[in-house]
């Protein structure tokens, strides 16, 4: 019987490297359902190996730890977390809330929150750790100076400044809400949200892979949370932990 994984202790850090880390180094004593959360995360780490920088105060930076997942849940959670993060933005932001495959969060188009993932394996038994970064208070000079013109913040879109009391909360009322439907059913209760959401389904988008670059359509999400792209007149499966996707002239 699975833990009922809903939100357990929230555990406020000054500071931390990454709230990932975090959880995975503490793993034994966080139990199933746990969140840490810090707006001041040093080395945060992003996708793909890549880093997740900013600076204190910018980014609200929260990771939970689940419990006895499965090899399943590692593709699906992803497009949960990016669901509900998105499902709980479109209630506090007042801007057009979408979802690029497989999980990053646009507001307006340019990418308000990064979610990344990890699943560890010991004695048969798999934990994961959901770790996501919401853009809170750049400046759209700031993301320019940082050479990321597809970033978006609360604040760059909204003009307003949000506290961490408003959006952390929202975020663990849609993950109570969506959760235990999920673990009952998988997909099936938020596809058809995600996917009316989701802005690459009828698109042209570019599959990258291995540093090579093929176009296709995106027609839909499999069951397994693969995106179903046509390629050559072909239906070919996507898997966002092998390959990556860009619209065709950009970002989305
Ligand atoms: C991405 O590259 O889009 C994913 C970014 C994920 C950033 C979050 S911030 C909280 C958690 N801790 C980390 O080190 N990374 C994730």
């Amino acid at each position: 019987m699975k833990p009922n994984h809903k939100i357990m202790d929230i555990i406020e850090l000054h500071e931390v490297d990454s709230t990932n880390n975090y959880c995975k180094r503490h793993m034994d004593e966080m139990h199933s359902g746990d969140v840490v959360y810090t707006l001041n995360q040093t080395a945060g780490k992003g996708t793909g190996g890549k880093t997740w920088l900013t600076k204190p105060g910018e980014c609200l930076a929260f990771s939970i730890v689940l419990k006895q997942t499965t090899i399943e849940d590692s593709t699906l959670l992803p497009l949960l977390w990016g669901f509900v993060v998105s499902s709980a933005l479109k209630e506090i932001v007042d801007c057009e809330i979408k979802i690029k495959w497989p999980n990053d969060v646009l507001a307006n188009n340019r990418k308000m929150c990064g979610i990344l993932c990890e699943s560890s394996c010991m004695g048969g038994k798999i934990d994961t750790v959901c770790g996501i970064g919401i853009n809170i208070s750049q400046s759209q000079k700031r993301f320019e100076e940082q050479s990321l013109p597809n970033a978006a913040s609360i604040y760059s879109v909204t003009g307003k400044n949000f506290e961490v009391k408003q959006v952390l909360p929202q975020i663990i009322h849609c993950w109570n809400y969506w959760y235990p439907q999920y673990l009952k059913s998988g997909l099936a209760p938020f596809k058809g949200d995600y996917l009316r959401d989701c802005v690459n389904i009828g698109k042209q988008v570019r599959v990258i892979q291995d540093s090579k670059e093929v176009v296709g359509i995106a027609l839909g999400i499999a069951d397994n949370g693969n995106l179903i792209c046509e390629i050559d007149g072909k239906h070919v499966n996507i898997h966002h932990g092998e390959a990556s996707i860009r619209g065709l002239w950009g970002y989305v």
